[in-house]
């Protein structure tokens, strides 16, 4: 078993929302990333959305060939100190380099990603891993981001959607909420976890590892997932 330590670090209003931009009169200056730096992450992580919001270029990769990749080898650009990780299926973020904020960008596609989405990676120097025929298969890139990158401890990052889909995975090790005194109260915001399937009715238990208030009024909650 090689796959990282998974630990869901988000930002989160006291309803669970997770609207970083409305929360920010209530949000200490970079308190979030201070946070994250003590859970030890060589890696984050987010879904396409929260890509494309804050990290992508604007404008979409369109294809030319429209040609589905298939199964594909792992591509290792280059190994590095940290990681950013964006999950998305077709291949629609586009990229202006390897590097985002200082760490390897690794992109995870599934087999529907065009070939030439995958060949304008390899001309960027961008590593990716094509995990999943039609969706993304979360359980087999995060065997494959530990196999090929030595992750050993990655940081899901958000949004909602794919926290979701990791902790529907059965993904999820850790919980760490940063809970800022706020309320958002919105029905069509994104909440800490969303999406998850309809059967999967019973909520996931979690156990206790630490609370710490910290200044301004806001906790910032550590909690351990407990396996059935
Ligand atoms: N407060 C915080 O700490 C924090 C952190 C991050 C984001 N955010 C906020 O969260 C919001 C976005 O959240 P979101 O839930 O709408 O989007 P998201 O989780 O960022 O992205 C969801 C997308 O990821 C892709 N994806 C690929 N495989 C998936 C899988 N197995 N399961 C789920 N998604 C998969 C899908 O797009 P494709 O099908 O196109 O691939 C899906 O629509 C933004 O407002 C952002 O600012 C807040």
């Amino acid at each position: 078993m090689t796959r990282p330590r998974i630990i869901c670090h988000m930002l989160s209003s006291v309803d669970g929302k997770i609207d970083g931009k409305a929360l920010q009169p209530m949000t200490r200056k970079g308190e979030y990333e201070a946070v994250a730096a003590k859970l030890g992450g060589d890696a984050w992580i987010c879904g396409r959305t929260t890509m494309q919001q804050h990290f992508a270029e604007a404008e979409p990769f369109v294809s030319k060939l429209q040609k589905p990749a298939g199964p594909q080898p792992v591509f290792v650009a280059r190994l590095a100190r940290s990681y950013a990780i964006s999950v998305d299926t077709l291949g629609k973020l586009r990229w202006l380099s390897g590097d985002l904020d200082g760490d390897h960008l690794i992109c995870v596609v599934s087999e529907r990603v065009p070939t030439d989405y995958l060949e304008m990676l390899r001309e960027k120097n961008i590593s990716y891993i094509v995990a999943g025929e039609s969706d993304v298969d979360l359980r087999q890139a995060a065997q494959l981001l530990g196999e090929h990158f030595d992750i050993r401890t990655l940081l899901l990052e958000g949004g909602g959607h794919i926290n979701g889909g990791f902790l529907q995975a059965g993904l999820v090790d850790e919980v760490s909420l940063l809970v800022v005194p706020g309320i958002d109260g919105r029905h069509e915001i994104a909440a800490v976890f969303d999406g998850v399937a309809a059967e999967h009715h019973t909520a996931v238990s979690l156990k206790l590892k630490s609370v710490d208030q910290r200044e301004g009024d806001a906790l910032w909650i550590r909690y351990e997932v407990v396996r059935p």
